[in-house]
């Protein structure tokens, strides 16, 4: 499957991008070790009984962290199938679906929390993407976008930084939807939090 994310410009297939086949489950594998999650499952301190969303869950590293919460109810939309197939191999109560950040399928105000890790850089249109987060999250809910990044980045993992003009956009489009945006360093993450107005 092809797609054009928005900070290159480019038509892509990389299996990193829109996972599928056997290239994509390989992908998944070093998804699962690169990207560490546990960090971001402490940023988001989900409340008891809280909605959460997931948008881009992958192999699901992160997704099944998140369904092992208090949370009242846990989804995620990602466009591979085959994503969708190893995030629900280890079994999780997470309900996942196929879907994308720009369209995920989800009622409006449905989620006190939506997340989104390693994804943003890919999407085809940031301003579709972030329209959609802030319709399906409800008003005084709060909205988390992560790339690869933070205070210390692995080797692999430096290379996939956004360039700084690419981050301000993201942060400023933020700003235009969302209240209390701030940016935040973790080891090897750089996440945008803010809230629904
Ligand atoms: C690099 S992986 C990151 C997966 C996981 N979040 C992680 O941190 O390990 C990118 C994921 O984004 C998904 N993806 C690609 N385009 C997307 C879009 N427009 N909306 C949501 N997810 C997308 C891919 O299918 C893939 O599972």
């Amino acid at each position: 499957m092809e797609t054009t994310p928005w900070t290159s410009g480019r038509a892509t297939r990389s299996p990193f991008v829109m996972p599928s086949g056997l290239r994509g489950r390989l992908a998944g594998r070093l998804m699962l070790r690169m990207n560490k999650q546990d960090e971001m499952v402490d940023l988001l301190d989900i409340r008891a009984g809280e909605q959460v969303l997931e948008v881009g869950y992958g192999p699901g590293g992160l997704i099944r962290r998140l369904a092992r919460t208090p949370a009242g109810r846990v989804c995620g939309v990602d466009p591979s199938p085959e994503m969708r197939e190893m995030a629900l191999k280890r079994g999780t109560r997470a309900d996942l679906r196929l879907g994308t950040a720009e369209d995920t399928g989800f009622g409006d105000a449905e989620f006190d929390c939506a997340v989104s890790v390693n994804t943003v850089g890919l999407w085809p249109s940031l301003e579709a993407g972030l329209d959609e987060l802030h319709r399906v999250t409800r008003p005084g809910g709060r909205v988390a976008i992560a790339w690869h990044g933070g205070r210390r980045p692995s080797r692999v993992t430096r290379h996939l930084t956004l360039p700084d003009d690419q981050l301000e956009r993201v942060e400023r489009e933020m700003r235009g939807r969302f209240s209390d945006v701030t940016r935040r360093e973790l080891s090897d993450l750089t996440v945008f939090v803010a809230h629904r107005r």
